[in-house]
């Protein structure tokens, strides 16, 4: 079986295919509005803080477990870990089929986004146009809605069924780089406006009297997100990870580049932003809908080369977010391919349908179905995809993560691990020492914070 399993074509075909996997809506929608809730400065060096001391040594834990073990999220806790570790693999398999149904969804917006402003661009900005009501008319419609994430779910049901190569390696690689170009024009165009100083100071400029303990919290929370901890996805494509190919290096790549991601947008969003005036308070109203309700219209009022940016910008969230649903897809079907012998296309369309029927239950949860959007199962969070994110921001990444951290650091040995990570006659001891520590102590005390406050503060990530 080892023989044939897939392995990356390269270090950078890995690199680019794990970063594909961390940079997502995680990063363009989430990350932006997290850090304007809690007043930038302090809350960014918080969650830097928790990248480096906790999303790193995580990293490289998840990818020594699946190139150790050459199998599958399942396979390899069982075969890395110990027998009973199966069930953490189960829990993310899991984890990824509930993340990729409802993740589908907002996907989806982008391409309605994209045509949206594309039109715009040929035939100009419509006068009046409240992208308030817009947004709620597309959310509401369950036509339109299941049509974007049937699109959405083909596209990436296509990729992972091709493979690792020839599917998911050649996408990421492809795609990657234009996104980031994609990223530098809109950058060079969000620097040029006026409000660009604010937003770097607001950034990157810390007041520690501003930051909540809850702001920590959810700091730490979001770099599982971000990072796609916690569930097996970074396992899964360790687990096609050669052995000549060094773990701590690659790790530290994919983790600067999704947070330099982060920045780079969040830099974008709010010199935007800040240059106009009111949209401060009317941000502050709807910090989720940012990306989907402020942007559309500025981008044809306000930023310079915007009716070009415009469309290009929403091609890039749907590109950053089809690299992330392959690899939550590549969990779930790796799993029925690596313990139950299906072979991988049959495994891919299986999967991915039964998927696609709850994202169906998410995309109509808007409005649409008024049975799937009012009932209310954690306080404040109405309707299936609410509910769905809340699950899995706040129970299913967190206690992934706690299991992986525990059992990396307390279930296998030293030797076992030291053996991943320092390679050939590298002297690697002292950076292997440090990484032991933060995975047998530090990422377990701060994940253990996460969960101790989800259940006893009512604390909430999503
Ligand atoms: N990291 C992705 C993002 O930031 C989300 C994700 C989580 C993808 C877990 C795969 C696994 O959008």
């Amino acid at each position: 079986m080892e023989e044939r399993r897939a392995h990356w074509g390269s270090s950078l075909g890995f690199v680019l295919a794990a970063t594909g996997s961390a940079i997502g809506l995680g990063n363009l929608w989430k990350f932006p509005f997290i850090t304007w809730e809690n007043q930038g400065g302090a809350f960014v060096l918080v969650y830097l803080a928790c990248i480096a001391s906790v999303g790193l040594p995580i990293m490289m834990a998840e990818i020594l477990i699946g190139r150790k073990a050459q199998r599958s999220v399942v396979g390899a806790l069982r075969e890395a870990v110990g027998p009973g570790w199966a069930v953490v693999g189960w829990w993310g398999v899991l984890c990824g089929f509930i993340l990729l149904s409802y993740y589908t969804v907002i996907a989806g917006w982008s391409l309605f986004y994209f045509t949206q402003t594309l039109e715009w661009s040929l035939s100009g900005f419509p006068g009046g146009l409240a992208t308030g009501d817009l947004f709620a008319e597309q959310v509401s419609n369950g036509r339109l809605q299941l049509g974007l994430s049937l699109l959405f779910s083909v596209a990436t049901i296509l990729v992972v069924y091709l493979g690792i190569h020839r599917g998911i390696e050649r996408l990421t690689r492809t795609v990657l780089p234009i996104l980031f170009v994609i990223l530098l024009l809109l950058l060079f165009s969000a620097l040029r406006m006026e409000g660009s100083g604010e937003a770097i100071a607001f950034i990157f400029r810390p007041s520690f009297g501003e930051l909540e303990p809850q702001g920590v919290l959810e700091a730490l929370g979001h770099s599982f997100f971000t990072l796609s901890l916690g569930m097996g996805a970074m396992i899964t494509y360790g687990s096609y990870v050669s052995r000549t190919q060094s773990i701590v290096k690659m790790s530290a790549v994919i983790v600067l580049l999704d947070t330099v991601i982060a920045l780079v947008a969040t830099v974008i969003m709010f010199s935007v932003i800040f240059s106009v005036a009111g949209m401060e308070e009317q941000v502050g109203a709807s910090t989720v809908g940012m990306l989907f309700i402020s942007l559309p219209e500025l981008f044809f009022t306000e930023v310079p080369f915007g009716t070009w940016l415009g469309p290009l910008f929403y091609v890039l969230v749907a590109l950053a977010a089809l690299t992330s649903t392959i690899s939550l897809l590549e969990v779930v079907a790796s799993y029925f391919i690596d313990q139950h012998g299906i072979t991988r296309h049959k495994s891919t369309l299986i999967s991915g349908s039964t998927v696609f029927v709850f994202t169906i239950l998410a995309a109509l949860s808007f409005g649409a179905v008024p049975g799937l959007s009012g009932f209310e199962i954690f306080a404040g969070k109405p309707g299936w995809f609410s509910t769905a994110d809340h699950f899995v921001s706040n129970w299913m990444l967190p206690t992934g993560g706690l299991a992986i951290t525990i059992g990396v650091g307390w279930f296998m040995s030293r030797e076992a691990t030291k053996g991943e990570l320092v390679d050939g006659n590298e002297p690697g001891w002292f950076r292997y020492g440090v990484w032991r520590f933060f995975i047998r102590f530090v990422a377990p005390a701060a994940v253990g914070a996460v969960i101790v406050a989800v259940l006893f503060f009512g604390f909430d990530f999503s």
